[in-house]
């Protein structure tokens, strides 16, 4: 059997990424997300707000030593309102750090924690994007929590060579690309007062070049059935 445990399954991205996997009869998945939408048999939803870091901690990887594979794919992510710093709430500037890159460091850590000295195949996949790579007009935060996730992730694939090859645990971080979801109507209803660069966003889906979620979830699951081949740990579906 694989499991996967996957944030953000609600919609989106992650609510692709499960359904993809639910179509295989060897796959449990354990979704995290404030909403529950998928009702399958080998489905758990876990009714957590990962903007609490008490709940995140509050989540226990369970044992799972006769696994072929056990994924971990921090997926969810937020921008909570697209203003410059010096407008922002405080209480929003707390809330995407916390969903963005404080709760995707306990889990990673719960899960090394849980499944260091495992041998069977254990991959972390964070969801980055290309806005942790370079600077957006009113997106500081939501840049520098991608920023860190992909440094969190270049340090702990480091800290994993310290470990007998058999018990390594692969992870990356995946930038991928832009896709029609929820987040990007937020983007697109932004006003240009506040963000300068919506009107590059409103040409991309009217020019037909957002990516669907299925088919981004599509190429993110290759990252995970071509880990062993893959050196990058910070890369671009776009890219790959
Ligand atoms: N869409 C894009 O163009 C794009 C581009 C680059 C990177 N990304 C990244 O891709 C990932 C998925 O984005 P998406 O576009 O699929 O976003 P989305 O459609 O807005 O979905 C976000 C998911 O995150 C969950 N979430 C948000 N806040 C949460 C909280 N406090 N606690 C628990 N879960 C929470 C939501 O579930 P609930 O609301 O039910 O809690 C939902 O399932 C994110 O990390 C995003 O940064 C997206």
């Amino acid at each position: 059997m694989n499991y996967f445990f996957i944030t953000g399954t609600s919609r989106g991205i992650g609510k692709a990424l499960s359904e993809i996997l639910l179509k295989k009869e060897d796959v449990k998945i354990t979704g995290i997300s404030r909403n529950c939408t998928i009702f399958h048999d080998n489905y758990e939803h876990i009714k957590l707000n990962l903007s609490n870091p008490e709940e995140t901690k509050s989540f226990t990887f369970p044992t799972l030593e006769d696994a072929e594979e056990i994924v971990l794919i921090n997926n969810a992510g937020v921008i909570s309102e697209i203003k410059r710093i010096g407008q922002q709430k405080n209480e929003n500037i707390i809330n995407d750090y916390n969903v963005n890159i404080v709760s995707p460091s306990i889990l990673s850590n719960n899960f090394i924690k849980t499944y260091q000295y495992y041998k069977n195949k254990r991959t972390i996949l964070n969801i980055s994007s290309g806005a942790g790579r370079h600077t957006v007009d009113a997106w500081s935060v939501y840049c520098a929590s991608k920023t860190a996730l992909d440094m969190f992730s270049e340090n702990i694939n480091i800290e994993q060579s310290f470990f007998p090859k058999e018990n390594r645990i692969k992870i990356f971080s995946v930038a991928p690309g832009v896709i029609e979801t929820a987040m990007q109507e937020q983007i697109r209803n932004t006003s240009e007062k506040d963000f300068s660069d919506v009107k590059k966003f409103v040409n991309l889906k009217n020019e037909g070049m957002l990516s669907s979620p299925n088919e981004t979830a599509e190429k993110l699951l290759t990252v995970i059935e071509n880990r062993d081949n893959l050196s990058d740990i910070i890369s671009d579906i776009r890219n790959l």
